[in-house]
């Protein structure tokens, strides 16, 4: 039996499929080991904040019917690093003194930061500055954290995209059009690639890979030639246009995200082919489905070998899924470097032998 522990978990970044699993495996993990969990809401705004946002989480709150809500039982966010804080003024202050406090008043033993790479970073940078104990937990529908084959989120979200082109494909195949359908993602095409094989795509552009629109034509065209006269294609949120850039939407207050590749991509299309097009942009839908039972899993195979790391106090790590096992690796390593698709890996190599344009030749 380790000593009692009073431990922290927090979610930070965008949202996805999974997380209350995770977050109930640790509480029920640490309840065995008679430990107190304290649930920092809106990551660490929630430490920042005075007094902290905080609620007692204990295993009656958890029940098995956690696993099927969707909505996050802690509040997450996605806006406001704390070494860079926008204050009411426009300015940005240095607030990680203030998250450090939060973690320290709370006399938390460790925090559990169920983040992607960006919120492991600035975790990671926390925890140096702070001595704050740190261990995370990977999450983000993109798939792109180093040193882990899963993140919780990404299995949901390639199977609302698939389905997304289950749908598609009977209406491309009634009108005789061409179906774009563009998937999240950020800077990595793992939702693309893996969801346009499983859905059956004819074309599939993702940043990893650049494309000439020469190619995807010509495809559209071997497709009527055949007989086919429907397409789908399925193009990542961060394929570039064809001068090289990514494409962004600009929101007001000035955030900007990526979005709208598809509807360049279709207009040129349209043009070049003569073919009747229709776009659809599937954006925050695969944050919102219910989770899979793969991200059921690994979430709760995260949160409880989370716990387990603090009991063996090995900080600074993030858990991991690497053949077929749960692993811990270092946040120093994890956060140098996304995880991108790679362009002469197997699932790449998939494409191709299924005859799928990748828009490179
Ligand atoms: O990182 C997850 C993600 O859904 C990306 O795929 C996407 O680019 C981004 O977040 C959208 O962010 P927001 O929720 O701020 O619109």
């Amino acid at each position: 039996m380790t000593k009692s522990k009073r431990i922290g978990i927090l979610i930070s970044g965008g949202d996805c499929a999974g997380l209350n699993a995770a977050v109930r495996a640790a509480v029920h993990r640490a309840a065995l080991l008679g430990w107190t969990v304290i649930g920092v809401e809106e990551g660490v705004r929630g430490l920042m904040a005075e007094p902290t946002k905080t609620l007692k989480l204990t295993p009656e709150m958890f029940d098995g019917s956690v696993v099927r809500r969707r909505e996050t039982f802690l509040p997450t966010t996605n806006t406001g690093d704390p070494f860079a804080f926008p204050d009411q003024y426009g300015d940005v202050l240095d607030r990680s003194d203030d998250v450090i406090r939060g973690y320290h008043a709370l006399k938390l033993d460790a925090l559990i930061g169920v983040g992607g790479d960006g919120s492991q970073a600035t975790l990671y940078k926390l925890a140096q500055k702070g001595g704050m104990n740190l261990v995370c937990i990977p999450k983000t529908i993109d798939n792109d954290i180093g040193l882990t084959e899963v993140s919780i989120g990404y299995d949901t979200a390639v199977q609302v995209a698939t389905e997304a082109l289950d749908n598609l494909q009977p209406t491309a195949a009634s009108h005789n059009r061409i179906m774009i359908l563009e998937v999240m993602g950020r800077d990595a095409g793992h939702i693309a690639m893996v969801a346009g094989i499983a859905g059956g795509a004819d074309v599939i552009l993702i940043p990893e890979i650049p494309y000439r629109i020469e190619h995807v034509v010509r495809k559209i065209e071997t497709l009527k030639e055949s007989g086919r006269g429907f397409a789908l294609i399925v193009v990542a949120e961060s394929a570039p246009n064809e001068s090289g850039n990514k494409v962004v939407q600009k929101y007001a207050g000035g955030a900007s995200r990526y979005g709208g590749i598809s509807h360049l991509l279709g207009d040129r299309l349209a043009e070049i082919t003569k073919s009747e097009i229709r776009v659809t942009v599937l954006g925050h839908v695969q944050r919102g489905a219910a989770p899979d039972a793969r991200d059921r899993l690994m979430a709760s195979v995260f949160g409880v070998h989370a716990v387990d790391l603090i009991a063996a106090e090995k900080f600074n790590r993030m858990v991991a899924w690497r053949n077929r096992n749960v692993v811990d690796v270092a946040l120093e390593d994890v956060i140098k470097a996304p995880a991108l698709v790679d362009p002469g890996g197997p699932i790449v190599h998939t494409a191709r032998g299924l005859g799928i344009c990748l828009g490179d030749a």
